[in-house]
């Protein structure tokens, strides 16, 4: 990637998609949000004045969907999946300066101040639309009915509506030459050509508002229509800095921050942000963001990790087990940042135990328990030095700068690479001066003196990869900083006082804090435990989306009821009816006989230990039994399940929980607000094993 340098050196402005609030957040999600954050960090450890931003985007078809399939107002259900990002956001610790809801009152008006500037200055028409439309991209479709999503596959619908339009094919050769004079503007090179190519094809004019329904953004005096949601999605960028308020406070940070310098995207809604954005930038006046680049796909079992896909992992479960900066590291070391990744729970273990807990963990506590053992915790003079001490020096040197380049082209895999293999030189220099034995033809003094040298020589190397690892491995650095009795690092790093990093600032006589521990090496039963935790979520996913409340979602800085009253009309039009009628796809017999379901007894039935969701079942299906764990403890009595007639699903793969395989799945419906499970049962006598069809 081409390094993207602040528009001025004093200011930097990147933000994150906003993101869905169909799904609650995974791994893929944190991705994107976590590069965001490293480079954050690094901007401000450079003194640079930096705003970082994230949200959700909450109107649409999609979510109003979604929320009617969970039993939930479209309000409520972005509250609570909105609430599960932010406090997602919190726990990993990003340091995101402002956090935007698109329901947010601040919001609306600068959307509709947006639209209103681009239909006064003539860019916006009203016509009619009868064409194809994406629901899941929120994508307009140009091919026959019945054509599937160029972009996702599945079917598109017909829509014919009157809309209004905005004159997006007024924008084709500007949009051409703005390509051009600005290389750096779309990256990685292979999404600018893509970008160029589809812009060269031709544009027409898009469809941006729509009747059909009504969870939206309404459009300024025609409040039938709200603003296409992409419209909507995409103006956060600008009115979360304050366009469209009149507080001067908000005047003056749209201001100091816009353009923005980097719109981090995923390489799926390049289109959006390279196409549609600038050119609704170009019609309302208003300049460009300086680049848009874009992240390859987190892919789990092969496949983009997704929720329709159904193979998510979830971030909590890497922070739970080995904590948030190995969740950190992995993904900046592992992933050749703008290409597709894999994640395994293989490679990340290997990364946590190689990398970080035998690598730079174990050189920091070897260093900082020989000071204190050697010299009462109190950093020695170096005196004089040798050839080792020069080339370690130099090799720091070089890592330093090497580092820094690496980090802003975006090469975070190589730059971390770069950066261990000083870990890696300090590691070999220490091995190789042993300090920690002394050789019987080596005199007391002159030992003393190779200690003293050696500790604060490594010490020193130390501090350097401390401080360059920081905008990756926060928690972990500022623990490492304190341990060599230099203060709070986040604080100084913050505050910009990492501006030159530069051989030689460790002090004689600084005073080392206690060896804390800092990456425990992590044993097998690491990865059954982050399995058995996403085995158990899945299990309870059902539940989830209906069970988590607004109240359970953190508080948000502006009320989430939308603003005029026309939306809120919309809102309780679009309240769900208690059962929702399910919109899932038609299947056909031969689909249904795949799924055995069978009527079994249970025989018995506890609790599992250290989980307050599980029970063990063992089940007869009258031609043999099996085990079955059941995410249903929080609403039976195991005792009372004890000779009870179940429904289960009898030939679905086996899978682990808590180190307990568990063979088939109980039936059950999921009801009312909380989604609680009630057990399918008959009402007259039905011998085990007989098949439901
Ligand atoms: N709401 C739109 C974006 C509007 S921005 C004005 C959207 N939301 S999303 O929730 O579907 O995805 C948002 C982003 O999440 C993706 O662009 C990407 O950055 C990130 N990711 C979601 N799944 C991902 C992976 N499996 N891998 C990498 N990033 C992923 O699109």
């Amino acid at each position: 990637m081409t390094e993207v340098s602040a528009s001025t050196p004093q200011r930097f402005y990147i933000t994150t998609p906003i993101y869905y609030v169909n799904a609650r957040p995974h791994l893929g999600h944190a991705y994107s949000t976590i590069v965001c954050d490293a480079l954050a960090r690094s901007k401000r450890a450079q003194g640079v004045d930096t705003w970082f931003l994230t949200g959700t985007d909450e109107h649409g078809q999609k979510i109003e969907r979604s929320a009617a399939q969970a039993g939930r107002t479209p309000a409520e259900f972005a509250a609570a999946i909105s609430g599960e990002f932010r406090s997602l956001w919190q726990r990993l610790g990003l340091s995101c300066d402002d956090f935007i809801r698109t329901t947010e009152p601040r919001h609306i008006r600068g959307v509709q101040k947006l639209f209103s500037e681009l239909r006064d200055r003539g860019f916006i028409y009203k016509g009619s639309y009868t064409g194809q439309y994406c629901v899941s991209d929120e994508l307009y479709v140009d091919a026959p009915p019945g054509s599937p999503c160029p972009d996702c596959g599945r079917p598109t619908e017909t829509v014919s509506e009157e809309n209004y339009f905005f004159k997006l094919s007024a924008f084709e050769r500007r949009l051409l030459e703005y390509y051009e004079q600005h290389p750096e503007f779309i990256q990685p090179e292979a999404r600018r050509n893509e970008v160029i190519a589809f812009v060269r094809s031709g544009l027409k004019d898009l469809s941006v508002s729509r009747t059909s329904f009504r969870w939206g953004i309404p459009v300024p005096g025609d409040e039938k229509h709200v603003i296409y949601v992409w419209m909507d999605a995409l103006a956060n960028y600008i009115t979360a800095l304050g366009y469209g308020s009149d507080d001067p406070a908000d005047q003056e940070r749209f201001r100091r921050f816009w353009p923005a310098d980097i719109h981090l995207i995923g390489k799926e809604i390049s289109r959006f942000h390279c196409v549609y954005w600038p050119a609704f930038l170009m019609a309302a006046g208003l300049p460009l963001p300086r680049a848009v680049v874009a992240n390859g796909w987190l892919l789990f079992d092969k496949s983009k990790m997704s929720k329709s896909v159904g193979n998510i992992v979830r971030a909590e479960t890497v922070a739970e087990v080995l904590g948030t900066d190995a969740l950190r590291y992995f993904l900046l070391r592992e992933i050749s940042f703008g290409q597709d990744g894999n994640f395994t729970f293989e490679s990340l273990l290997q990364r946590y135990n190689g990398d970080l807990a035998n690598g730079y963990g174990n050189l920091v506590s070897r260093v900082v328990a020989m000071v204190h053992r050697f010299f009462a915790g109190s950093l020695p003079q170096t005196g004089e030095t040798g050839e080792p001490e020069q080339a370690l020096r130099a090799q720091a040197e070089r890592v330093i700068a090497e580092f820094q380049t690496q980090f802003a082209a975006m090469d975070f895999s190589r730059a971390l690479e770069t950066l261990w293999s000083l870990v890696a030189a300090t590691d070999g220099y220490l091995t190789a001066a042993a300090p920690w034995k002394k050789p019987a033809d080596r005199s007391e003094a002159e030992h003393h003196q190779l200690q003293a040298r050696v500790l604060s020589v490594a010490a020193e190397a130390i501090r350097i990869i401390t401080a360059l690892a920081w905008p990756i491995i926060p928690e972990s650095a500022s623990k490492v900083w304190k341990q060599l009795g230099l203060g709070d690092l986040s604080q100084a790093a913050q505050q910009g006082k990492l501006q030159a990093i530069t051989w030689g600032a460790m002090q004689p006589g600084t005073v080392f804090a206690e060896p804390a521990p800092l990456f425990p090496r992590a044993e097998k039963d690491a990865m059954e435990r982050m399995q058995n935790l996403e085995n158990e979520n899945n299990l309870s996913a059902v539940a989830a989306v209906s069970q988590a409340t607004p109240a359970d979602a953190a508080p948000a800085p502006a009320p989430t009821v939308p603003a005029s009253p026309a939306a809120a009309g919309a809102e309780s039009a679009s309240a769900a009816p208690a059962a929702p009628a399910p919109e899932n796809p038609k299947i056909t017999i031969d689909d249904f006989a795949k799924v055995d379901l069978r009527v079994a007894q249970v025989l018995v039935a506890e609790r599992v230990p250290k989980s307050d969701k599980l029970l063990r079942l063992e089940v007869d299906l009258g031609y043999e039994k099996r085990q079955i764990l059941a995410g249903i403890a929080q609403y039976y009595e195991p005792e009372k399940l004890i000779g009870r007639k179940v429904v289960i699903v009898a030939n679905l793969a086996p899978r682990k929980m808590r180190g307990l395989e568990s063979n088939g799945m109980v039936v059950a419906a999921s009801v009312g607000e909380e989604g609680s499970p009630v057990l399918a049962g008959f009402l007259e006598d039905v011998p085990l094993g007989a098949r439901l069809k």
